[in-house]
């Protein structure tokens, strides 16, 4: 497809045009791929699961956008299917003229036409995703803790070994296989590899698999940055990975993590905001909070499909009248329309409703109302639901309840 500015649409299926695709992407996200040759080695044999598309410009890659299928936890542990985009650039040369809308009306009308029930990504700015129906869905925070060296913390006597990328990998995807977060995402086979250090050279990471009773309980995966000061160690150590079957295995990799020698202070980004860190040190205000985010965006396609999948915690109906106006405001969009919930507690079903509504919201507020992300009785206070039932928003929370505040846990 060329568009008016004689702007060409191609899908990427060469490793030349996966290398327009690199180049173009440096320039957006102003700063190269480390180890690019061996990333375009393991992407050429897989272009016809990770959809890369191009926007070029008399031979020139200019904009870049890349889609594949991808895992998406409902509350109650149930994978529900969705189209995740990344990868999106256009460079500054050709902003403003379109492109990216081009790239993501194509993609969710793939999604749509495929059956998907939501589309997924991760915005580098705020601004640029709710036209499309995207919505902010599950939140991150960023802890540094001070480390008390005067009182570790106790570890467990698990067992905690240092191991090689193959084998850390190995142990990272059974774990997550039995991860029930709500919000968690599924992790593309290359990125599981290239997070194990098993792409390209440089990677100067430790990695540690947590076992108890012969079973993988929990990963480790963290740098160092050493320093001296003064003739005293003051290293950092940086959490990358960090995943515990349970609570005691989170806190226990959490103990060890705090008490390696010479490190002053380990910093952990995008972390779960119901992360357990702060129950491990003796004084809970060595952990601070240094940033916080929204992190996965969801934009919702099949509203019963994404209802009649996640778990209820109590009995009740709920009427959700829910406007869509569709991709950049095109016209009604899939979500659009009034969706009865209905559960004995457990499990539940949706469907399309003429009864009147209860609670009325935007399509962009959906994804964070079905990840239970935060009480309906406060989104209502902030004016993003309405409630036009007496009493709905009460019974929503009832329902809605989550033993756990949503993340996505992968970055991609
Ligand atoms: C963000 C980016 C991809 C936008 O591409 P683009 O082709 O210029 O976007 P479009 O021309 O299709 O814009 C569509 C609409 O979104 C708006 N928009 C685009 N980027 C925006 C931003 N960063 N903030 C606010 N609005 C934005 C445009 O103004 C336009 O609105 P309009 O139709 O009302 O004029 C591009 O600026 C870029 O590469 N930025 C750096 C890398 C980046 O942030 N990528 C996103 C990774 S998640």
């Amino acid at each position: 497809m060329t568009d008016s500015n004689g702007i060409e649409f191609q899908r990427v299926t060469t490793r030349e045009q996966l290398q327009g695709f690199h180049d173009c992407a440096a320039v957006g996200f102003q700063s190269p791929m480390p180890n690019a040759e061996a990333w375009f080695d393991a992407v050429v044999p897989q272009l016809d699961v990770l959809d890369h598309r191009a926007a070029v410009d008399r031979g020139r890659t200019v904009g870049t956008f890349l889609s594949f299928d991808q895992s998406l936890t409902a509350v109650g542990g149930a994978p529900v299917p969705a189209r995740a985009v990344s990868a999106v650039t256009v460079l500054p040369t050709h902003r403003r003229r379109g492109i990216l809308g081009a790239h993501m009306r194509g993609c969710l009308a793939d999604a749509e036409a495929a059956g998907l029930p939501a589309a997924t990504l991760i915005a580098a700015e705020y601004a640029i995703y709710g036209r499309y129906g995207f919505g902010p869905s599950t939140e991150v925070v960023d802890y540094r803790i001070v480390v008390d060296r005067t009182r570790l913390p106790e570890r467990s006597g698990d067992e905690l070994r240092y191991v090689d990328g193959e084998e850390h990998l190995a142990a990272a995807d059974r774990i997550r296989e039995r991860l029930t977060i709500p919000g968690r995402v599924s992790r593309l086979p290359l990125n599981g590899r290239m997070a194990a250090g098993l792409i390209g050279k440089g990677d100067t990471k430790q990695r540690l698999v947590l076992r108890r009773g012969g079973d993988v309980a929990g990963v480790l995966t963290y740098g160092v940055e050493g320093k001296w000061t003064d003739s005293r160690p003051d290293s950092v150590v940086t959490v990358s990975e960090l995943l515990g079957v349970d609570a005691a295995a989170e806190r226990d990799l959490w103990a060890f993590a705090m008490s390696i020698d010479w490190v002053a202070a380990v910093v952990a980004p995008q972390r779960a905001l119901d992360d357990l860190v702060t129950t491990v040190p003796a004084d809970p205000r060595t952990v601070q909070v240094s940033n916080r985010s929204d992190l996965l965006w969801i934009r919702p396609l099949d509203v019963p499909a994404l209802f009649s999948a996640r778990n209820y915690a109590a009995p009740g109906r709920l009427v959700l009248d829910v406007t869509d106006p569709g991709y950049d405001g095109a016209g009604p969009g899939p979500a659009h329309g009034r969706f009865v919930i209905s559960t004995d507690g457990g499990a539940g079903t949706c469907s399309a409703t003429d009864e009147p509504a209860d609670l009325a919201l935007d399509v962009t507020d959906l994804g964070r109302l079905w990840l239970s992300d935060e009480p309906v009785s406060r989104r209502v206070g902030t004016g993003a639901i309405r409630e036009l039932t007496g009493g709905a928003a009460a019974r929503a929370d009832l329902m809605l309840l989550s033993p756990r505040r949503p993340w996505a846990v992968e970055h991609f």
